[in-house]
């Protein structure tokens, strides 16, 4: 087991990344705080999953998207499990929309929760480690959207892309405190993000021809490299980008 022991906390853990990753932490021994904004039930299936692992794992509703609840989702996560050692920021929405019809709403949901969210959940991760003088670990789910343009999805990508920046930032920063900040960048994986692709087997079908090992990413694609990074093996490994997206991002074709 190479979590054993460890308490973490993974924002948007009810469904799709989060939950792959929840569960695969429980598998390695961490007691796993659940976050979750729209549906309880899915959040009691993802704590089934963690507690089914002879782990310890608690439910915390809370709107990643502000920050007095990111504040107090660390808070609760420490009181029910002690103190902690991993923070994934992993909550994350997109909305589409032709650039010239972004709403202002639209915007600011996409940013909070997004960028907003893992900058605030961040530095609550960061007071409460420094407070025990103890080190840590953080890893954002990113995209290959931090690097790679997404038309319709500007919001999105810019939201992405700070949060890359955020992450080489940080590393600097905090390295000193013994705390590492790495990205995981998933191209398409099949989660609830992707209802709409999943249902449009034209623009599956055409996102499937760029994927050069031909299929989607399953969340577990993902768990695996978060396990890692947030391990022993990872000691020296911060301020980076992993990319998990089966080549997408790296299939250049001239037709
Ligand atoms: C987005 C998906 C998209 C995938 C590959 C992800 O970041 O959330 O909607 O299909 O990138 O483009």
């Amino acid at each position: 087991m190479r979590l054993k022991g460890k308490n973490a906390l993974v924002t948007g853990s009810s469904r799709g990344i989060g939950r792959g990753i929840a569960i695969r932490f429980a598998q390695e021994g961490a007691n796993v705080a659940i976050n979750y904004v729209g549906s309880a039930r899915a959040a009691e299936e993802t704590l089934a999953a963690v507690t089914a692992h002879g782990v310890r794992g608690v439910i915390l509703p809370a709107d990643v998207g502000s920050v007095d609840d990111v504040r107090r989702l660390v808070d609760e996560a420490s009181a029910a499990l002690g103190p902690l050692d991993i923070l994934v920021n992993n909550a994350g929405i997109e909305k589409h929309a032709p650039f010239w019809d972004v709403s202002e709403q639209d915007y600011d949901k996409v940013i909070d929760i997004n960028l907003k969210g893992a900058f605030f959940a961040t530095q609550a991760m960061v007071r409460h480690l420094r407070s025990g003088g103890r080190p840590g670990r953080i890893i954002n789910i990113s995209s290959v959207h931090e690097d790679l343009p997404f038309p319709n999805f500007a919001a999105y990508c810019a939201s992405k892309g700070a949060l890359r920046m955020l992450t080489r930032n940080l590393a600097v920063e905090l390295g000193p405190l013994g705390i590492a900040v790495n990205n995981i960048a998933p191209g398409a994986i099949e989660t609830p993000i992707n209802t709409a692709l999943l249902n449009d087997p034209r623009k599956l079908g055409a996102l499937l021809n760029q994927i050069p090992l031909s299929r989607l990413g399953q969340p577990e694609d993902v768990a695996g490299l978060a396990v890692f990074l947030a391990g022993d093996e990872a000691a020296y490994v911060t301020g980076s980008t992993f990319v998990v997206d089966g080549g997408l991002s790296v299939n250049y074709q001239e037709q």
